[in-house]
């Protein structure tokens, strides 16, 4: 079966937040499928290894400074970007976070923090690259969700109505974006392992509790980054303005991926 329409090779990739985790994961991969890949998170020094990585295994990296709240640092990024490389063909809005608390116990900072991040982030990128793409004929978007965009998650209020934008705003601007040549596509994850999991958690990264799954197989980078790349790859050249769920195979009757009760 030939598989070259699966690849990624040669397309100029914007991953951000990609230090650690799943965007992490979402960059090697690229990079290592022939992707010249840019990156970014909120600080230099924890970006910079990321990209000397990919450059040692014979990838393309740049690594830029960026907090994607910042409409100004964002420009800045994607600009650094297209004059690296001369386009920008994929956007993949991994950036994102959340704390764990009862609604009745988030402040309006404290959800402004989150929507800020996780949907203001996504939208200060994709009014940016998206810009790019349209001038030069097309391009791909993916947008991170989760599972918890898609069904009540206690405990996160704030993220899971972040994260239930992210799945509205991708269908939308698959249909307004259409007629650009720019596909826009979203990834949901179930629970995956990453640092930023373990730190909500309040755990060490190899300590991830049981999952409440059939399988009881946790997620790791890499399978989001499977999903990621047929996305951004010619496979998927007749999918747009869809939301992929990725979360093993959940037990009957129980949507939650994991109790975050606050005890
Ligand atoms: N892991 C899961 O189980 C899971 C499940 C569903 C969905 N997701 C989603 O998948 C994405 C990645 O999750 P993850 O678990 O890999 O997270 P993670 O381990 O916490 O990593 C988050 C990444 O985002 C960067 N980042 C955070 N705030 C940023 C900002 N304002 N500007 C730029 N970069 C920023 C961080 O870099 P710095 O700290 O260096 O800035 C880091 O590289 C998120 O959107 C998350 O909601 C994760």
């Amino acid at each position: 079966m030939p598989t070259d329409q699966f690849s990624v090779d040669g397309q100029n990739v914007i991953v951000t937040g990609a230090s650690q985790g799943i965007g992490r994961g979402i960059a090697e991969r690229f990079a290592a499928d022939g992707a010249n890949v840019a990156i970014c998170s909120r600080a230099q020094e924890r970006i910079d290894p990321v990209a000397e990585s990919i450059r040692e295994d014979g990838g393309t990296a740049l690594a830029v400074e960026c907090n994607v709240r910042e409409p100004e640092d964002v420009e800045a990024f994607v600009e650094a970007t297209a004059e690296e490389f001369g386009g920008i063909d994929v956007l993949v809005n991994n950036a994102g976070g959340e704390f764990v608390a009862a609604f009745e116990d988030i402040s309006e900072n404290g959800w402004k923090s989150i929507i800020d991040l996780n949907l203001h982030g996504t939208f200060h990128c994709t009014q940016a690259a998206g810009e790019y793409m349209r001038d030069d004929g097309g391009g791909c978007i993916i947008n991170m969700s989760s599972v918890n965009g898609q069904h009540a998650a206690p405990n996160e209020s704030h993220y899971s109505a972040s994260k239930a934008a992210i799945i509205r705003l991708t269908e939308t601007l698959a249909v307004e974006w259409a007629s650009d040549g720019i596909r826009v596509n979203c990834i949901a994850p179930g629970l995956v392992q990453t640092p930023g999991v373990a730190e909500t958690l309040g755990i060490q990264e190899d300590q991830m509790p049981p999952r409440e799954t059939v399988d009881r197989r946790i997620g790791h980078t890499e399978d989001i980054a499977d999903v990621a790349q047929f996305l951004a790859s010619d496979a998927a050249a007749f999918m747009t303005g869809e939301t992929v769920t990725a979360k093993g195979v959940p037990r009957p009757g129980n949507s939650f991926e994991v109790d975050l009760g606050l005890q």
